[in-house]
């Protein structure tokens, strides 16, 4: 028996799962995102040391010409690594605290840095633009 009212009812509920799919799906999207956006917000103490520390452009501009110019170039013209003039406008300052201390791009190496150091060099790739 196949009344109209019947038929509805299946469709009905076939609509209701597929509603349900979609909130499901909605769901594991956002507490995904919900992690990893605290992952990413979860600070590293260094970070948030180095973050508070006002940085010295001209030290920062020393210690670049020891442990980066080798690869960055003497003036962060790029040379192996890429140029660093642009980097503070396209990166967090975080991203780039991250890319020092963590060598997660090879070649470049990661360094054991002070937070003091890490945020005069901050201070100096921000004067570079
Ligand atoms: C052995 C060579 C080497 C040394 C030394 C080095 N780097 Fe790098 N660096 C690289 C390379 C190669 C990349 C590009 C990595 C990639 O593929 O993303 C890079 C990328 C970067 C980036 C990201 C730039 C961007 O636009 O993605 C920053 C910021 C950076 N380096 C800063 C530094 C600082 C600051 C130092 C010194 C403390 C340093 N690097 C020392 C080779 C080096």
């Amino acid at each position: 028996m196949n009344s109209p009212s019947s038929k509805s009812l299946i469709n009905d509920e076939q609509k209701i799962s597929s509603w349900r799919i979609f909130f499901l799906t909605i769901a594991t999207l956002t507490i995904l995102i919900f992690f990893w956006t605290v992952g990413d917000f979860q600070q590293n103490p260094f970070i948030t040391e180095t973050l508070s520390i006002q940085g010295e452009a001209l030290s920062g501009s020393k210690l670049f010409k020891i442990n980066c110019a080798g690869c960055h170039g003497i003036s962060a013209q790029g040379f192996v690594g890429p140029d660093l003039h642009e980097a503070t406008q396209e990166m967090s300052d975080k991203k780039i605290i991250n890319q020092v201390i963590r060598g997660l791009t090879p070649p470049m190496p990661s360094f054991e840095i002070e937070p003091q150091s890490m945020a005069d060099l901050l201070a100096y790739m921000h004067s570079l633009n």
